[in-house]
C-alpha cells in the first residue's frame, strides 16, 4: 500500500506540566466549569443533592462514574432534533460503576444481608442517563426539568433484538420467551448511530452475578464453561445485592443477581436465575429524542466486555461497520459489518430504533488477528463456518445466537489474537485509519514468551506505586488501516502509533514513542477524533486521548492529551529486548509509528483519584464536554476523617468536608475559539 503524507498541522495550546492537585487544569487561555454531577436531581421536584449519604431516588438523580458520552444538538426553537445546534442539546452518559461508601451516610452497612433500600441506591447509581443542556448568558448549564432527562438502570426494561432475540440461553423470569432484559448495567464507553441514536456498552458487568461452583452440577457442561470464561464465577457478586431479603417477596430487583441453577428446576432457566447473565454484555441502542421508547440490546454486535462501538462508512451504497474493543487482559478486537447498505436518507427518520434494527440486527460479526508482517484479518464469526460448529470441543456451537452469547469462545476457536486489554476504538473522519487503546496488562497475562508484534513489550516499570509494574503497566495505542480504505474489508495494514511511558524510561526498550515531560502519559483509555468542524482547514484532525492509569499516579493524575495522528506505516519498525523477572531476554520486532512533528501535548490533568474518561464536543468544537470519574476512589468501607478528594467542590477553592462526585465538566476557550486549536 502506499503511504500517503499527512502533513502536521499545529496545536493551538502550551501543554501543562503533570501534577497532583485536586483541581482540573487546562491551559492558559481556556476555561472550565462543573455541569451535572453525581446525585443533581433530574425532576423539577426531585430535592437538591445533600451529598452527605441521605440521598434517595436515584431513579430521578444523576448516576454514579460518569463514562462515555454523545452531545445531541437540539433546536433553539422546538423540541426537535437539530444536529447543527451548538447552543442546546441532549447530554447522554453512561454511569459505569459506584464508589458505594460515599452514598451512605457512613458507608455500606455491614451484615450478611445488604439492605434493601442501600442497595436499590446503589442499583440505581449505576445505568445511563440522558439531559437537556443548555448555553445561556451565563454559561452552560444542565434543565433540572427537561420533559426529555431520563434515567436508564438496570431496572429499566429492554428489548432484545438480532439474531439472539428469544435464544433458549436468554429465556428467564423476567422473559420466559427470552425477548426482553431488565436493565443494563457497567456502562463503559459508547457509540452513536447518524440516525441520532446513542450507543452504550455493557463492560465489567460479569462480577454483579453471584454464582458458586456448585452451581455447575445444574447446568450443562458448555453453559457452565462459558460462564466461567467470561467470569461469571463470584460467589458473593459485586456489592452482595442478591443478599437483599426485599420488603416485597419476590422482588425480582434483587434475586436477579443470583445467577445460579436451583436443583430439580427445569433447564430452561425461566423458573430460576440460570441465565441471567446472558442478558448483559450487549451494545444498547437508546433514542435520547424519545423518553417513553424501550432501548434495544443489539445481539448481532456479540456478547463481550463490550467497551464502545464506534461507527465507520456511512457512506451511501456501503455497508455501516462498527468496530468495538472487548476490554479484558488478553481479549480481542472486533467490528460488525451490517448487512445493509447505507441510505442517507435514513439519517434523518424519526423512528430512530426502527432505523437501528435494519442496520444494527443482521451483519457479520469480525474478530481480529494482528500478523508479525504488519498486516491482519478480520476472521468472521459465522455458526457452520471454520471451528463454529456442533464439533467444536471447547464449546459445541448449535446455532448463530450462540455464536452470538458466546463471543469470546468464538473467537477462541478461530485464532484472534489476544490484545493488552482493548479499550476505546476511533475512526480518523479524513482517512478512515481506525485507532485502539491497548491500555495496559501485567506479566501473567502477558509474559515473556508471549511478546508479538502488536503487543511487544513486556518490561519492568521501577516505580513502586500500582499493582502492575511489570508486563505492559502503560499501554500503548494500536492502529489500522483497512485495505482499499473500505471500512468492510476482511483484511488490513497496521501500526503501533504510540507507547505509554515514563519519559524517564529506557528511551531503546520501553519509552519507544520518545515521550518527554510535555507528553508522557501510562494508560490510554478513553480515544476521540474531534467533530468535523474540528477538522476544517486541516489535514489532520485532532486525536484526544484520555487516561486511567494504574501505575503513573505517583506521578500525575490522570490526564488528557491532544494529538496530530499522521498516518499508519510513518515511522518505522523498531527491534527491542524484553527482560523478565528471572532476568531472561527475548528480542520483538514492532513498527513503532509517528513520524517527527506529529505534535502530542498534555492539555488537562484531572483531581486526585480520578479517571478521565468520556469527551465531546458541541458540533462547531467551540464547547468541550469531559467526564471526571470517580475523583477520591480511593476510599474505605467508611466515610474516612480525610478524603482522598473534595473535588468538584474543590475546584474554586479549598472544601475539606465535601465527599467528591463524579461529574462532567464544560470546556471553553476564552477566545471563544475551537478548543485544541
Ligand atoms: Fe470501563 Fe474498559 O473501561
Ligand atoms: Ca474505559
Ligand atoms: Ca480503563
Ligand atoms: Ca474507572
Amino acid at each position: 500500500e502506499t503511504v500517503v503524507t499527512v502533513g502536521p498541522a499545529v496545536l493551538g495550546f502550551t501543554a501543562i506540566p503533570k501534577n497532583q492537585l485536586d483541581v482540573v487544569t487546562v491551559p492558559t487561555g481556556y476555561t472550565v466549569t462543573v455541569l451535572y454531577r453525581l446525585g443533581d436531581p433530574l425532576t423539577a421536584t426531585t430535592p437538591v443533592y445533600a451529598n452527605n449519604g441521605t440521598d434517595t431516588n436515584f431513579a430521578n438523580r444523576v448516576g454514579d462514574h460518569h463514562d462515555g458520552m454523545s452531545y445531541f444538538g437540539l433546536s433553539a426553537t422546538a423540541n426537535t432534533r437539530d444536529d447543527s445546534n451548538s447552543t442546546r442539546g441532549l447530554l447522554v452518559m453512561n454511569h459505569e460503576n459506584i464508589t458505594e461508601t460515599y452514598l451512605h451516610v457512613n458507608g455500606q452497612t455491614p451484615g450478611a444481608n445488604r439492605v434493601e433500600g442501600e442497595a436499590l441506591k446503589e442499583i440505581e447509581c449505576h445505568g445511563v442517563s440522558v439531559v437537556e443542556v443548555l448555553r445561556g448568558t451565563n454559561g452552560w448549564n444542565y434543565v433540572q426539568n427537561s420533559t426529555f432527562n431520563r434515567r436508564i438502570t438496570p431496572n429499566t426494561p429492554i428489548d432484545i433484538s438480532g439474531p439472539a432475540r428469544g435464544a433458549p440461553l436468554l429465556r428467564t423470569v423476567y422473559s420466559p420467551t427470552g425477548v426482553a432484559a431488565r436493565g443494563t448495567i457497567n456502562n463503559c464507553a459508547n457509540g452513536y448511530a447518524p440516525w441520532g441514536s446513542y450507543l452504550t456498552c455493557e463492560e465489567n458487568w460479569a462480577g454483579y452475578f453471584r454464582r458458586p461452583t456448585s452451581d455447575n452440577v445444574n447446568r450443562p457442561a458448555k453453559e457452565a464453561a462459558a460462564l466461567a470464561r467470561y467470569g461469571v464465577t463470584s460467589t458473593t457478586g459485586a456489592y452482595s445485592w442478591s443478599s437483599v431479603i426485599p420488603t416485597t417477596p419476590g422482588d425480582f430487583r434483587f434475586a436477579k443477581w443470583n445467577a445460579t441453577a436451583v436443583a430439580g428446576q427445569p433447564a430452561d432457566g425461566t423458573g430460576d436465575y440460570r441465565h441471567e447473565a446472558n442478558q448483559y454484555g450487549w451494545v444498547v441502542e437508546i433514542d435520547p429524542f424519545n423518553p417513553a421508547s424501550t432501548p434495544r440490546k443489539r445481539t448481532a454486535l456479540g456478547r463481550m466486555g463490550h467497551e464502545g462501538a464506534w461507527p465507520s462508512n456511512f457512506v451511501a451504497g456501503q455497508p455501516p461497520v462498527f468496530y468495538m474493543g472487548d476490554d479484558s487482559r488478553n481479549e480481542y478486537f472486533y467490528k460488525f459489518v451490517s448487512a445493509t447498505a447505507w441510505n442517507p436518507a435514513d439519517a434523518q427518520a424519526t423512528d430512530r430504533l426502527a432505523i437501528g434494527d435494519k442496520y444494527l440486527d443482521n451483519g457479520t460479526l469480525y474478530v481480529a488477528r494482528f500478523d508479525a508482517n504488519g498486516t491482519g484479518a478480520w476472521l468472521p464469526l459465522v455458526f457452520g463456518q471454520g471451528p463454529l460448529t456442533a464439533a467444536n470441543v471447547a464449546y459445541p456451537f448449535t446455532s448463530q445466537a450462540e455464536v452470538l452469547i458466546n463471543t469470546r469462545g468464538a473467537a477462541d476457536a478461530v485464532g484472534a489474537t489476544r490484545m493488552d486489554r482493548p479499550e476505546w476504538a476511533a475512526v480518523n473522519p479524513v482517512n478512515g485509519e481506525v485507532y485502539l487503546t491497548l491500555t495496559n496488562t501485567a506479566a501473567a497475562q502477558r509474559p515473556l514468551s508471549a511478546t508479538d508484534a502488536a503487543n511487544p513489550r513486556h518490561y519492568n516499570d521501577p516505580r513502586t506505586n500500582g499493582t502492575a509494574q511489570r508486563g505492559n503497566p502503560n499501554g500503548h495505542i494500536i492502529r489500522l488501516r483497512e485495505t482499499g480504505n473500505r471500512a468492510d474489508a476482511t483484511t488490513f495494514v497496521w501500526d503501533n502509533y504510540v507507547f505509554g511511558s515514563d519519559s524517564t524510561l529506557d528511551a531503546t526498550n520501553i519509552n519507544l514513542s520518545g515521550l518527554d515531560a510535555s507528553n508522557d502519559f501510562s494508560s490510554p483509555d478513553g480515544l476521540w477524533f474531534g467533530r468535523a468542524s474540528n477538522a476544517t482547514g486541516l489535514v489532520n484532525p485532532l486525536l484526544w486521548i484520555q487516561t486511567d492509569d494504574g501505575s503513573f499516579t505517583d506521578v500525575t493524575n490522570n490526564q488528557m492529551l491532544a494529538a496530530m495522528p499522521g498516518v499508519v506505516g510513518d515511522g518505522a519498525v523498531k527491534t527491542i529486548t524484553n527482560t523478565d523477572a528471572t532476568g531472561a531476554t527475548r528480542t520483538q520486532a514492532t513498527p513503532v509509528g509517528r513520524a517527527p512533528g506529529m505534535q502530542l501535548r498534555r492539555f488537562l490533568v484531572g483531581p486526585n483519584g480520578c479517571e478521565i474518561t468520556g469527551v465531546d464536543t458541541t458540533p462547531d468544537g467551540r464547547t468541550m464536554f469531559v467526564n471526571i470519574q470517580h475523583p477520591g476512589e480511593n476510599v474505605g468501607a467508611t466515610i474516612p476523617a480525610t478524603f482522598q478528594s473534595n473535588w468538584p467542590a474543590s475546584q474554586t477553592g479549598p472544601a475539606p468536608t465535601s465527599r467528591p462526585r463524579s461529574a462532567t465538566i464544560v470546556i471553553t476557550k476564552n477566545d471563544g475559539g475551537v478548543i485544541g486549536l
